[in-house]
């Protein structure tokens, strides 16, 4: 297409450069926006027609027309054009083939700054909801597995060497929280996110005397952004989105780390659905973790999203400069990227079986009790914290120097090496014991792990749910691309 034929080509000769062209142009990815772009179309052409811009009649060939438009992109048959570089103009002169003069109309008072800007916010908005969802999913299952799983004693771990007596439960409850946290920041982003640019025009606002409340209010916005040069420009809410996913992302990866060693030989203490595990090539025995080393290794992906949205934005002068068209990709990306982890998460977490003996093996030869009999010695006897310590450390050497475990040596060798280790000592030295002394709120003796699920729960219902406005948006089919 040459110049002259472009929505902005009046002052241009006829001259284009066929890679700048392909670097210029955004439809590649930005049709995704299109649902948005026709709503928001729609919304324009009214406050247009109730301020006189439009008439009634063109605004009914338009609202005809982007019925049209939006058959054929759902339906998988809209010709995306190069040449018309994004969406937003796409969508335009489709508008005016259907439409003639009312579609030429459309954009009067607007610019395609606010208008990305107002697409943008409304995609990411339904893209945070249909995530949250299915982000809320997963969190009821981490917490119905944790309930199940409050009483089954596992070694806990600092260092990665054993250190105190946790259960299972307690510690698959540790990621509910972390995801709960995903999910609230999620909520936050949506929330600051969710303002009308609207009606700011290329920078400077608009000269014709729309209502910009009530076109906030119909895209269902709280309200409208309080000024157009930052409307245009800011891209804060892609950020934090971004930063949000990148954490959930960091979550899903520390609990990938401890599902490869909870299922290597080494551990065996989980079984995987082999549905989300593949096999070797050569060696026939193998069967590997692979959603969770994916999940790794996309956390360093969403993470670099983000220092790529950054640098794209620092340094950035007001208002619109076109650095901003390397906002989606990233956020696409994410969005995609998020979701599939999420979603195949939630059934590996659904379906994975624990192997209680393995676990219980873990208790040999790791002194885990060795915390216990010292706080015995300080509740029991009065032993001051730091002496109890040591007299404790030179049970745990002879254990070491006998190849066993402290809670193995005999009531005879322990009072040997003080006179205060007795009977009830021995008894201080049990599993049992040692979990159900931890009954603090957030601590993990089972029946506290089911309490602090509970808590969990009615933090959880606290976030607020909402139902995405064209959740078809993220179903769209491919477009296909021809020069
Ligand atoms: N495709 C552009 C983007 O994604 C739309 C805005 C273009 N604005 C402009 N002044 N050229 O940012």
């Amino acid at each position: 297409m040459s110049n002259k034929k472009k929505p902005w080509g009046g002052r241009f000769d006829s001259r284009r450069n066929a890679a700048f062209d392909r670097m210029n142009a955004s439809i590649v990815f930005d049709w995704r926006l299109a649902a948005y772009d026709l709503w928001q179309n729609r919304i324009y052409a009214d406050e247009l027609t109730r301020i006189g811009v439009l008439s009634k009649s063109e605004r009914k060939l338009l609202t005809g027309a982007l019925a049209t438009v939006a058959s054929e992109i759902q339906g998988g048959h809209f010709a995306y054009k190069l040449s018309l570089e994004d969406v937003h103009m796409n969508i335009e002169a489709r508008l005016t083939e259907l439409a003639g003069d009312a579609g030429k109309r459309i954009h009067t008072g607007r610019s395609r700054n606010d208008q990305v800007a107002t697409d943008f916010r409304l995609w990411l908005r339904d893209g945070i909801d249909v995530l949250s969802s299915r982000l809320r999913d997963l969190i009821e299952t981490t917490l119905t597995r944790a309930e199940q799983w409050a009483g089954l004693a596992i070694p806990g771990y600092t260092h990665l060497q054993r250190a105190q007596v946790v259960t299972f439960g307690h510690h698959i409850h540790a990621y509910a929280e972390m995801l709960l946290r995903d999910l609230q920041r999620l909520a936050d982003v949506r929330a600051r996110l969710n303002f009308c640019p609207l009606g700011s025009g290329a920078l400077a606002s608009s000269p014709y005397p729309i209502d910009r409340a009530r076109l906030a209010k119909a895209m269902g916005f709280a309200e409208a952004t309080r000024n157009s040069m930052d409307a245009v420009s800011d891209r804060d809410f892609a950020f934090e989105f971004l930063a949000a996913t990148s954490l959930l992302g960091l979550h899903l990866s520390r609990w990938a780390e401890d599902i490869t060693l909870w299922m290597s030989s080494e551990f065996r203490w989980v079984k995987l659905p082999d549905a989300f595990c593949t096999g070797s090539s050569i060696m026939p025995q193998k069967k590997n973790p692979d959603l969770a080393e994916l999940a790794r290794g996309k956390s360093g992906r969403l993470l670099g999203h983000v220092v790529a949205l950054g640098t794209v934005l620092k340094g950035l002068p007001l208002t619109y400069n076109k650095d901003l068209q390397e906002d989606k990709e990233p956020v696409f990306d994410a969005y995609a990227t998020a979701y599939d982890l999420v979603d195949t998460w939630q059934q590996m977490v659904a379906e994975m079986q624990v192997n209680a003996n393995h676990m219980a093996a873990g208790f040999k030869g790791g002194h885990l009790l060795a915390t216990d009999l010292a706080d015995f010695l300080v509740r029991e006897k009065d032993v001051p914290f730091r002496e109890a310590h040591h007299i404790v450390g030179t049970a745990v050497a002879l254990a070491e120097k006998l190849g066993c475990d402290v809670s193995d040596l005999s009531l005879k060798q322990l009072k040997e090496i003080d006179g205060r280790l007795d009977k009830a000592a021995k008894l201080a030295l049990r599993i049992e014991t040692s979990l159900n002394s931890r009954a603090r709120f957030g601590g993990p003796a089972p029946a506290q792990v089911a309490k602090n699920i509970a808590a969990t729960r009615a933090a959880l219902s606290a976030v607020p749910a909402h139902d995405p406005v064209f959740s078809w948006a993220f179903d769209l089919p491919l477009p296909s691309f021809l020069p």
